[in-house]
């Protein structure tokens, strides 16, 4: 199965990404997670992309295109994948068209997780995200089980995000609504977008996802 998940930053993208990969055995594809993992080794990927990432703008169109073509033909993603993050321009959808029709691969659905713009900013000023491992909790909404505060999955420091600052946060919406909501239409045009109603429980979310995947 390939999967695109498409939402607003704070959508939940991240979130329920997990229970679908773990239900369905596809891996996540997360560009985010992978422009935050080379900052954190240093490579000059991660330094060049944090200048962007810090502004809440998007890095450039041709580093992520050869960034995710290297990352999707590794051999543990023949199974499929769930792309968190990517495609985000109409020039990334074009080359990810591209990649798979060179491949012979097809999608089999585009999710769009919509929430509300009050309800994205509430999540993402208290979202707090795990050094290691990437997942995310919320203060409120969806804080740690564990005593000590760290991550319930792997135990690593929780972390406010650089780029969740209210002011980053709203520069991101902005870019969203410009740069990346436009490919609800260009996946309606192609019969792939499925709209899901993303605010709610988490576990109300996921069971939307199921029953659309399921079908
Ligand atoms: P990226 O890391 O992809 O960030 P984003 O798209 O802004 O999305 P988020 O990770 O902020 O939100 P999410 O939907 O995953 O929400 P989450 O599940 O965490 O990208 C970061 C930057 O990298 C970009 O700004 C750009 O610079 C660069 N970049 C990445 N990809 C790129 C690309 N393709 N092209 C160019 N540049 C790129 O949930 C949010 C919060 O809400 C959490 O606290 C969570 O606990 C809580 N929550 C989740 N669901 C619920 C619920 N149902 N009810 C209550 N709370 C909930
Ligand atoms: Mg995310
Ligand atoms: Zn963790």
């Amino acid at each position: 199965m390939r999967i695109i998940f498409l939402g607003a930053p704070g959508a939940g993208k991240g979130t329920q990404a997990e229970s679908i990969c773990s239900d369905y055995s596809i891996c996540q594809l997360s560009t985010g997670d992978i422009l935050r993992s080379n900052l954190k080794s240093g490579t000059e990927l991660g330094l060049m992309a944090k200048t962007f990432m810090d502004k809440g703008e998007l890095v450039s169109d041709s580093i992520i295109i050869n960034m995710i073509q290297a990352e999707i033909q590794k051999p543990e993603l023949k199974n499929g994948y769930l792309l968190d993050g990517f495609p985000r321009t109409v020039p990334q959808a074009e080359a990810l068209d591209e990649f798979l029709q060179r491949n012979g691969n097809s999608l089999d659905a585009v999710l769009v997780l919509d929430v509300d713009y009050h309800e994205l900013l509430e999540r993402l000023t208290a979202r707090r995200t795990c050094r290691n491992c990437g997942k995310s909790y919320h203060l409120i909404f969806n804080p740690p089980q564990s005593q000590d505060g760290r991550c319930d999955s792997c135990g690593g420091e929780l972390y406010q995000r650089t780029d969740d600052s209210e002011e980053t946060v709203l520069n991101r919406l902005k870019v969203y609504n410009e740069q990346t909501k436009p490919l609800i239409d260009y996946y309606q045009k192609k019969n792939l977008a499925k709209i899901i109603q993303g605010s709610g429980a988490i576990s109300d979310v996921y069971s939307r996802i199921r029953a659309v995947l399921d079908k």
